[in-house]
């Protein structure tokens, strides 16, 4: 029997279905390894300067990538996957679901259901230009960002953006549902409150979830004007303590963030989070210093790192790589990557743990990081010891 009139009748419905505006979303799966670390490919349809194409999102074992493409290109992409790349692929369109599977043999099968969906996806909006703040929340306002009409102010404009991304990339982390009453969550280095309060804002009024927020931060002056304004906002279950997040007592969390919280500050917070058992962790650390004082290289790297600024460069990556390296031995998987573009802030680097199976591998492979950079102790490594 010939399989090819299986994979091609796969292709002229995914072509059909993004003509007819019937298609919802494309999944390619089950990954031969011919391409390494990329473990399945997610394709949505979009809309780019008033012309249909199709996002693909490629979904590497630490990284996403995006790419758009036209249909044409898009179906010669996918026809080259199909049973070489991957073995599976789950087309939805509004019609019917279409499985594409491949046996051993490499041999297509083509089966075809009832259309488990009936809702197009928006394309319209781009998913990176979607807005999980509302401009005109109130505490917006209160937080100096919007001016009375819900119009993010001029100079506002980058702490607007980073503050939709984070909330972007939470929902991303997010489980698809919680069981629980309450999902609680500690900020560490809350500041003024920008992402917290959005965070609150996001869980309670968008998701209807039941969130318990604490924002943890050494200013009293800002944790008075933040409980003030969780009044005001009328989110009860939103608070702010005045304290150190050293004597922060280790509790049940479902999740722990740490913007740009200070130096060590971070490490702090990651080791509350690993210690309070949290499901996932945020962070986006702040300036390193702490590593950059310990290394001691005398090695070929030396010749390099005589000049300043690469060695601060490298304590960075350094610290970073550990910090996540002691997440992965302690039971996390982890993400690294840039959450906004360095256009708008040079700290933007994130790492984030979402809880898993400990790594014992992960602590050799710290021990030789900081043996080839004669790094006597990383703080991290300390608070967890
Ligand atoms: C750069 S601000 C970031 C504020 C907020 N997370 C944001 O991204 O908008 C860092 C905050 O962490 C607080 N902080 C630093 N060390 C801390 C500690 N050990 N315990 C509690 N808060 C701390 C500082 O007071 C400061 O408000």
């Amino acid at each position: 029997m010939n399989a090819k009139p299986d994979i091609e009748h796969f292709l002229a419905n995914c072509q059909e279905s993004v003509e007819n505006d019937t298609f919802i979303k494309l999944t390619l799966s089950k990954p031969t390894g011919e391409e390494p670390d990329l473990k399945n490919v997610y394709v949505r349809p979009v809309e780019i300067r008033s012309q249909p194409m199709l996002s693909f999102t490629l979904r590497y074992a630490t990284k996403d990538i995006t790419k758009n493409y036209s249909i044409e290109e898009a179906i010669g992409i996918v026809s080259l996957w199909l049973g070489n790349t991957f073995l599976n692929a789950d087309l939805l369109t509004t019609t019917a679901d279409f499985t594409l599977v491949f046996n051993k043999k490499r041999r297509a099968k083509l089966l075809r259901k009832k259309a488990s969906q009936q809702e197009l996806p928006e394309k319209t909006h781009n998913r990176a230009k979607r807005q999980f703040v509302n401009p005109q929340s109130a505490f917006l306002n209160q937080l100096g960002i919007t001016n009375q009409k819900g119009e993010v102010l001029k100079n506002s404009q980058r702490k607007f953006r980073q503050i939709n991304k984070f909330i972007e990339i939470i929902d991303s982390l997010l489980p698809e549902k919680t069981k629980k009453n309450k999902f609680k969550i500690v900020d560490v280095g809350s500041g003024k409150g920008y992402l917290t309060f959005a965070l609150y804002d996001f869980l309670k009024n968008t998701k209807h979830w039941q969130p318990e927020i604490y924002g943890i931060e050494l200013r009293k002056p800002l944790v008075d004007f933040c409980n003030a304004l969780a009044i005001e906002s009328e989110f009860k279950n939103l608070h702010f303590v005045a304290k150190d997040i050293n004597d922060f007592e280790v509790e049940k969390l479902d999740m722990l963030i740490a913007l740009h919280a200070c130096d060590f500050a971070t490490d702090i917070a990651i080791a509350k989070g690993i210690q309070s058992n949290a499901e996932i962790i945020v962070v986006a650390p702040c300036c390193h210093k702490q590593i950059r004082k310990e290394i001691n290289c005398h090695s070929e790297m030396n010749a390099i790192l005589k000049h300043g600024i690469l060695e601060e460069r490298q304590a960075e990556l350094i610290t970073d790589g550990i910090r996540a390296l002691l997440m992965e031995a302690n039971g996390y998987k982890t993400k690294v990557f840039e959450f906004i573009s360095t256009e708008h802030t040079s700290k933007n680097l994130m790492i984030v743990g979402i809880k898993s199976k400990p790594n014992p591998e992960a602590l050799q492979k710290v021990e030789s990081i900081k043996t080839a950079f004669g790094i006597g102790v990383h703080y991290l490594e300390k608070l967890l010891s």
